[in-house]
């Protein structure tokens, strides 16, 4: 019989230094227990946590996710893999860096500035054993002249869904082909998930719901899709 012991895992510290960043809320903090619930059990759903080489945190913000996994690896000598994280915005990289900082870890996480993929370079193709995004996924009920910084975490495009339709294409080349390999993406109810179920598929992926909660309004979800 296996035992497994349940560790407590604490969040990070968490600062802001920049102006409009994204500040954790429910979404971030269901993705950070799922990941609680995966190193206590040893495996991302079916991949054992010891054969994780490379983990991609987009859209990171303040770090707070690619910090925690960080933080994971001194914790479980089982987990080791290379962290990744990467934004749009210019300031939430500089921010994510000095939390960094603050958490005592010294520049291990490799930082990407980048629209989605598009300046990832060629070698971190087919790579990526988990990819996690939780990110802006609410519709822009008009037109924004003149875009905050802060919009970049929310606005999903016009029906909420438009940034992720980009993402679910555009990993596929990102995912490692060698082994198992998911991406952890965030929903809300706020958009059309009937339409983002037959967008999924129709990029070839299987997908289901790992977690769920409800706050106010809306319910968010973390769904894992793995290509078939
Ligand atoms: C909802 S916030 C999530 C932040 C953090 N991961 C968390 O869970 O607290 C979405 C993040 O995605 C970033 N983002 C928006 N559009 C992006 C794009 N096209 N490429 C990369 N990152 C993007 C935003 O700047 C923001 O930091």
């Amino acid at each position: 019989m296996v035992v497994l012991i349940t560790k407590e895992f604490s969040d990070p510290i968490i600062n802001f230094y920049e102006e409009g960043i994204y500040s954790p809320s429910t979404d971030s903090y269901l993705v950070i227990d799922y990941l609680k619930k995966c190193i206590n059990e040893y495996f991302f759903n079916e991949i054992p946590i010891r054969n994780i080489t490379k983990i991609l945190d987009l859209g990171t913000g303040t770090g707070i996710i690619a910090i925690f996994l960080q933080i994971l690896k001194i914790q479980i000598p089982d987990f080791n893999p290379i962290i990744y994280a990467s934004d749009i915005s210019q300031k939430a990289l500089k921010n994510a860096k000095i939390n960094e900082r603050e958490n005592k870890l010294e520049k291990e996480i490799k930082f990407i500035h980048s629209d989605l993929f598009n300046s990832f370079p060629n070698s971190l193709k087919h790579s990526f054993d988990v990819i996690i995004f939780n990110p802006p996924y609410l519709p822009s009920s008009e037109i924004i002249k003149d875009k905050q910084e802060i919009d970049l975490s929310w606005d999903g495009g016009k029906e909420g869904l438009e940034l992720i339709l980009r993402f679910i294409e555009e990993a596929k080349l990102f995912l490692s082909l060698n082994r198992q390999s998911f991406i952890y993406l965030v929903s809300s109810s706020r958009t059309n998930l009937k339409w983002l179920g037959e967008k999924i598929n129709f990029q070839g992926y299987a997908h289901e719901i790992v977690a769920k909660t409800h706050v106010f309004f809306e319910d968010i979800m973390l769904n894992r899709l793995k290509l078939q």
